[in-house]
């Protein structure tokens, strides 16, 4: 069972090894069955595949996970679809690439009733079979593996591999802890000028947080057996789970994981070689819980200074009545505990800025 399912991977990558990835203009990338049968121009069949699409197009772009599946039809002419939209998408945007479903669906596969069209901005199945609905895992029919055309400059492969496998594993664990839409982007930057920079996306739909993550961590763990290890960009659509990664930015959204190479924080008078720098995922989520922990302390603290200043300033006013008030010197301890919250303001802007090193290059 394990070997068929490699072979058919394998066998789904040599189809594809020609297309080079992020060409809009080769969108789309279709995956046809084979031996699913095919309908006839005019049939049934095909009124409902196109009814479907346009169903699954208005409800996939109107609902908050972008996300629609239904049938159409009775047998023998029924149809089973799915429509997703890639998790950085709005309505329109989603809508949009629904409408180019509904125009490309009769266009590709020689009619075959079993096919995935892949796109850069959605992903689209249909079948005359509903199983693929049910399925847990992304089958093997539809999981279309893609690759760039063109490889790395680096010669650090083993280096690569390893940046790559780890943006990966920490994008799926985003997606799956993190996001409602069960969705993450992420980047990585490194020290290596071969791939300073990589791009990640996973995605989820209509599933459990573990069962996205068995569905994902499956894709994590069989990349680089599925891509050459020194492709540029790669990415695998399936009916229940998506994962890709790039060099160059390819999505609309802020990078919700970021890693980064030591070596960046602080260059070294010699580059160290990326292999000896891990890259540092982990202290960005410490750093945050420790903000989370101190910044409610302080600002209690500063509450309750300011109170008791204001309360100092109003029991003065009520003794005033009796005795004479230094008008002065209580205005300035109000001001100096207002003028510390304005710097401490500053401070923790200035150290979120300083926090996201690495952004920009994100269209
Ligand atoms: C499918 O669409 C056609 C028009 O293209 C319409 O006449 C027909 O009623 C629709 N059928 C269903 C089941 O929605
Ligand atoms: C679209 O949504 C409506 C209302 O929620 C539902 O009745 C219908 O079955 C859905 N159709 C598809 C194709 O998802
Ligand atoms: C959706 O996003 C696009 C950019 O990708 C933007 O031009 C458009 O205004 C947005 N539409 C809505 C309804 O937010
Ligand atoms: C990319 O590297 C592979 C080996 O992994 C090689 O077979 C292929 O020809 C290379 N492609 C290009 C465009 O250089
Ligand atoms: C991926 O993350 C898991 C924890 O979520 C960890 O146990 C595993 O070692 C990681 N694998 C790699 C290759 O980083």
């Amino acid at each position: 069972m394990l070997r068929r399912r490699r072979s058919s991977v394998v066998h789904a990558v040599l189809f594809f090894a020609a297309v080079a990835l992020p060409l809009a203009a080769a969108e789309p990338w279709p995956q046809c069955g084979n031996g699913g049968g095919t309908y006839t121009a005019g049939s049934t069949y095909e009124t409902n595949l196109k009814n479907l699409s346009l169903a699954l197009r208005a409800n996939a772009s109107s609902s908050p996970t972008l996300f629609a599946s239904d049938f159409l039809g009775s047998a023998p002419d029924t149809v089973y679809g799915l429509l997703l939209c890639r998790g950085d998408m709005n309505s329109s945007n989603c809508a949009n690439c629904g409408t180019r479903v509904g125009d490309d669906v009769g266009q590709f596969c020689n009619r075959a009733m079993d096919m995935a069209l892949v796109y850069d901005h959605c992903y689209a199945r249909f079948s005359n079979k509903g199983d693929f609905l049910k399925s847990m895992h992304n089958s093997l029919q539809s999981s279309t593996p893609l690759m760039s055309g063109t490889n790395i400059t680096s010669t650090d492969v083993a280096g690569y591999d390893r940046a790559v496998t780890e943006l990966l594993n920490d994008t799926v664990r985003y997606a799956v802890e993190n996001s409602a839409r069960l969705f993450a982007t992420g980047q990585r930057v490194g020290t290596d000028p071969g791939f300073r920079n990589i791009y990640s996306m996973a995605q989820c739909w209509e599933m459990s947080p573990v069962t996205c993550r068995s569905c994902l961590d499956d894709l994590v763990g069989r990349w680089w057996k599925t891509f050459p290890t020194n492709v540029e960009g790669a990415r695998v659509d399936g009916d229940r789970c998506h994962l890709r990664s790039e060099l160059a930015p390819f999505y609309t959204v802020d990078p919700m994981v970021r890693l980064q190479a030591d070596g960046l924080i602080k260059p070294a008078s010699a580059p160290v070689p990326p292999e000896l720098v891990p890259a540092t995922g982990g202290k960005n989520n410490s750093a945050s819980k420790i903000l989370v922990i101190i910044l409610p302390t302080v600002a209690v603290a500063i509450v309750a200074a300011i109170s008791l200043c204001i309360w100092n300033v109003r029991k003065k006013r009520r003794l005033a009545k009796y005795s004479r008030p230094d008008r002065t010197e209580d205005f300035e301890s109000v001001k100096s505990a207002l003028l510390s919250l304005a710097s401490l303001q500053v401070a923790t802007d200035n150290f979120h800025k300083s926090k996201k090193i690495g952004e920009g290059g994100i269209r």
